[in-house]
């Protein structure tokens, strides 16, 4: 692989100013781009633009080039259309009416948990509890398991590029039963080594909570190695599968591990639906997350009984119309195969780093081995504050992130106050990454 690609931190001198019109090839011209070529028939992203009503759109009176799909994706035609349908033709609370739009609703609701069960590859159904988000599931097993299981002296495991949702529930649970947070570091090609975390598990580490891919770095983590090594420690494993789920193929099995965390809104789907994945024989341990209606069997005056999984965990009407319109996200994303959606980004991140990486100042975070990494380019430019450089973007209709990406620990172990990010998806094209590039060193001469 040419080693100007994705290098971590190599930084190219400021002085060494390109030309914007000496753009270079396409994927596929590249050397970079090595070792990436797929099998499998390319994503017709032409096609699936028209499905992104919102991609027609201009912004600042430039098309729109959204490149912030790892805070949250675009959402198809078919998904919206699912939330219209849902209001218009079935609107019901589900589980509890015996008339038809109720069963129609109740129906529809349990279809949708089949159908995001067999796309991460449950086992049955009742292994997949709706939540808000991420967060929420990540919460949850915090608030539950961890309350059970961690006592004073025990550890928790987690890595300096975890999330913050990643990080502060395990900073609670810590704190409120006396147990130690542990970090895995990752090193300067933002990748942690498997011997190191086995170096830091022990007989008292409870749980490992790892993300599977980093939003910050694109790394994508070895997660069933470490999966492996955290149960032969005695240790449970919770993946943080908010970045990788909607980009890779995930099945839970694969993984072996046994929480899995991941929102529909970063996969085509609609905000406010998140899942907690986890095994049966957990689940039906675990104490109940929030109380209410529909999670309980009996009530009495003094104490309750709960009911049957997933219902355990889904106190209070549930986001019916969200789950519906997530599931045909998930159908979508099943019809265009995760293996070609991984295809495509990896492609797309190739060219990107090698386009970004001949912008003169730049630094460039992640790791060195494409295969180890998701669509994400997180870089820094010298000299332009990443806070300009999204808003200089923004006036040529380009959307990035920029600042701390919710990973304050990642951050300071980068020794940088922040970062501009470009994330892909499956709309996304060589096209809008050249457009990216123009902007930024437009951005680079406003500053020189
Ligand atoms: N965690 C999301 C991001 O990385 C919001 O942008």
């Amino acid at each position: 692989m040419n080693s100007r690609v994705n290098p971590m931190r190599v930084t190219t001198p400021p002085d060494s100013k390109r030309s914007m019109a000496c753009l270079p090839a396409r994927p596929g011209q590249l050397a970079g781009a090595e070792g990436i070529e797929s099998e499998l028939p390319s994503l017709d992203t032409a096609t699936i633009r028209r499905d992104f009503p919102i991609l027609q759109r201009q912004v600042h009176g430039k098309p729109l080039v959204y490149l912030d799909n790892a805070a949250t994706s675009q959402k198809p035609r078919r998904v919206i259309q699912a939330l219209v349908d849902y209001y218009e033709g079935m609107n019901a609370n589900i589980h509890r009416g015996v008339h038809a739009l109720a069963e129609e609703a109740t129906d529809a609701y349990e279809a949708a948990r089949q159908r995001i069960g067999r796309f991460i590859g449950a086992t049955e159904p009742a292994e997949v509890l709706f939540t808000r988000n991420t967060t929420e599931a990540i919460n949850l097993v915090a608030a539950t398991w961890a309350r059970e299981n961690v006592r004073a002296g025990d550890d928790i495991l987690i890595t300096a590029m975890e999330h913050h949702s990643n990080i502060v529930p395990w900073q609670w649970v810590a704190e409120r039963q006396g147990a130690r947070l542990k970090y895995v570091e990752f090193g300067p090609g933002g990748e942690i080594k498997l011997d190191e975390v086995a170096s830091l598990l022990t007989p008292r580490t409870k749980l490992v909570s790892m993300v599977h891919m980093s939003n910050v770095l694109g790394t994508i983590n070895p997660v069933a190695d470490v999966a492996r090594l955290a149960h032969d420690a005695g240790a449970l494993m919770l993946v943080d599968g908010a970045q990788s789920v909607p980009h890779l193929p995930v099945n839970v099995a694969d993984l072996g591990c046994d929480f899995l965390a991941f929102s529909s809104h970063k996969m085509l789907g609609p905000t406010g639906v998140g899942v907690l994945w986890g095994r049966r024989d957990l689940l039906d341990q675990m104490p109940p997350f929030l109380g209410g209606g529909e999670m309980i069997d009996l009530v009495g005056r003094e104490r309750s009984t709960y009911n049957a999984l997933p219902w355990k965990y889904e106190a209070g009407t549930p986001n019916i119309a969200d789950v519906i319109a997530f599931s045909t996200a998930v159908d979508y994303l099943s019809e265009l195969g995760m293996d070609r959606v991984r295809a495509h980004e990896l492609e797309l991140v190739a060219y990107a780093l090698e386009q970004l990486g001949s912008v003169p100042g730049i630094t460039l975070y992640g790791p060195d081995a494409l295969q180890r990494r998701g669509g994400v380019a997180s870089f820094s430019i010298e000299g332009v504050h990443p806070h300009d450089l999204g808003q200089i973007v923004d006036y040529e209709g380009v959307a990035i992130r920029v600042g701390q990406h919710c990973c304050q620990p990642a951050m300071e172990s980068l020794k940088v106050g922040g970062t501009a990010r470009a994330s892909f998806y499956v709309y996304n094209t060589p096209d809008e990454v050249d457009t990216l590039v123009r902007a930024l060193l437009q951005a680079q001469e406003m500053f020189s």
